[in-house]
């Protein structure tokens, strides 16, 4: 059987339409889906948005629509987003679907029937940005600790989930499993999270007199579910848990959830304990990344600084886009976006290095070899070859640890490398004095290198994979038109107008 790889992204939030912040977790997420693919696995890639709550319901009010047509619409401009991105998932769930609402109510059902979902008073903080709900303890100056806007004062019956029963539980399970979150940072933080405060048990369920948008609590009709319980439910609803027992078995465990840091407490908390009184087991891993800040700045509305993938596309091309996010930032590290890092990797990693390589080698087959690759002819023995045959072992080992910038990293040394084999062997001398054979030699290696890099790096940057492979796919090599043009910084007026 297939080994599988289950992969899912956090639902996004269709209040509002996607920025950076969202691209980055789909464009990560999608590369490790294609690294799976090329090494024969059976891959379940899964995303979607997330649809239900008070943010939302806010949001369609001021757009006068219904909750689900302000739904419909918005969940579309993320779809084509993803198409934009080429982003290959498997599955894409809206928690507005009946597959993932039936599942969240049978759950709702077994969790009340055992005893771990019960009827309780409440009184606390509510922050509606955040929809998180705060006690007192918790809280300074009646604001949000996380985004520090006002919060609203709450008193109400609601439904709660015990996760105080299983804070022991959970403390055992994190300590004896060093690789459930990572990076280690984050591990860190959940650990002394759980060490250091005691568990006040979650509020899953708000009154339908308050908020109506939401999956009705089968046994109590004045209640709809909480957005945090019902989105989390997605991972497994969408492999069909109670309803397709064999798609469940296939698929779960999630071999990783990939998330952002903020939403951390989600996954590593709450999520665990939902599937602990479940009696499911746990996903392998919680990797958390880091946020993309403008500057210094948050990215937010209000501050006006919010940046949109598509623009960002158009600008410098998806590939060139793509390349950056991964690169330019340790992934688990936050980043600071700006047009001028951009260019800069556009121009030095892309356009200089491997957009140099391939062009410069094209056209060597061209003019030394008029078009067509020597028939015979060894490759030879070179350094060159076997760095370039270290890599793909090299690179299983840094995608498993989810570390994207070190595996670039690697790929632009031999990529480098092979830009200093052409300068060290000055093919043009060896044309001159008539070695035929070593110049054989020299331009097999190259093409053998610039096909392996291809395959290497489709996952990164899959169109350009593509051009490369037709490009250099038979022995009949053509010249294309450069694939990273370099953008011109020189402009009179000192802006920046990207070339290509
Ligand atoms: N709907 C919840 C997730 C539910 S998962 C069952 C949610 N949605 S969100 O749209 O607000 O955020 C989705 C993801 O985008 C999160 O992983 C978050 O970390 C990520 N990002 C939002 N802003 C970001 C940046 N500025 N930078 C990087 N990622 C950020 O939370």
């Amino acid at each position: 059987m297939l080994k599988k790889f289950y992969l899912t992204t956090p639902l996004y939030y269709i209040n509002s339409t996607p920025h950076i912040g969202h691209s980055y977790t789909n464009i990560a997420a999608d590369t490790l889906a294609r690294f799976h693919r090329q090494w024969g696995e059976d891959v379940y890639f899964l995303t979607g948005t997330d649809e239900h709550g008070q943010k939302i319901a806010k949001a369609a009010a001021q757009a006068n629509l219904k909750e689900k047509d302000f739904a419909d619409k918005m969940v579309s401009v993320f779809v084509e987003l993803w198409k934009s991105l080429d982003i290959s998932y498997d599955d894409f769930i809206r928690t507005t679907e009946e597959r993932h609402t039936a599942v969240v109510k049978n759950i709702l059902n077994i969790l009340h029937k055992k005893g771990d979902l019960y009827l309780d008073e409440y009184s606390g903080w509510y922050c509606t940005p955040c929809e998180t709900f705060w006690v007192d303890s918790q809280i300074e100056e009646k604001n949000c600790p996380d985004c520090k806007r006002q919060l609203e004062k709450i008193q109400e019956k609601n439904f709660f989930l015990k996760l105080s029963k299983y804070q022991g539980w959970l403390i055992e399970y994190v300590k004896t499993h060093p690789d459930f979150i990572k990076p280690v940072s984050r591990y860190n933080e959940v650990l002394s999270f759980l060490e250091n405060n005691t568990l006040t048990d979650l509020c899953v369920s708000r009154p339908r007199s308050r908020l109506s948008w939401g999956i009705e609590i089968p046994f109590s009709p004045d209640h709809v579910t909480y957005v945090w319980f019902d989105a989390l439910i997605n991972y497994i609803s969408a492999i069909g848990f109670g309803y397709d027992e064999a798609k469940f078995k296939k698929y779960w465990p999630a071999d990783l959830h990939l998330i952002g840091k903020d939403i951390l407490r989600q996954h590593a908390v709450i999520w665990p304990i939902i599937l602990k009184a479940l009696g499911l087991e746990m996903p392998r891993l919680i990797f958390a990344h880091g946020w993309w800040m403008v500057g210094e700045d948050k990215m937010s509305k209000s501050r006006g600084n919010v940046v949109a993938p598509l623009a960002m596309v158009e600008k410098y091309g998806i590939d060139t886009y793509r390349y950056f996010l991964l690169r330019d930032v340790p992934f688990g590290l936050d980043g600071s976006f700006s047009d001028a890092a951009i260019i800069k990797r556009k121009n030095s990693d892309l356009a200089n290095d491997l957009g140099n390589l391939i062009h410069r080698s094209a056209t060597m087959v061209e003019k030394y070899f008029s078009g067509s690759l020597p028939e015979t002819g060894e490759i030879g023995h070179f350094p060159l070859k076997a760095e370039c045959d270290k890599l793909e072992n090299e690179l299983r080992q840094a995608i498993g640890n989810i570390d994207f910038s070190s595996c670039l990293d690697k790929i632009w040394q031999v990529v480098n490398q092979a830009n200093k084999f052409i300068e060290d062997t000055k093919p043009w001398n060896l044309l001159k004095e008539g070695k035929k054979q070593e110049l054989d030699s020299f331009i097999l290696l190259l093409v053998y290198v610039i096909r392996r890099m291809s395959k290497i790096l489709s996952p990164f940057m899959p169109q350009s994979a593509k051009m490369i492979q037709e490009q250099f796919a038979s022995s009949r090599i053509t010249k294309g038109v450069p694939l990273f043009p370099r953008i011109d910084l020189s402009s009179e007026d000192g802006k920046v107008y990207p070339s290509g």
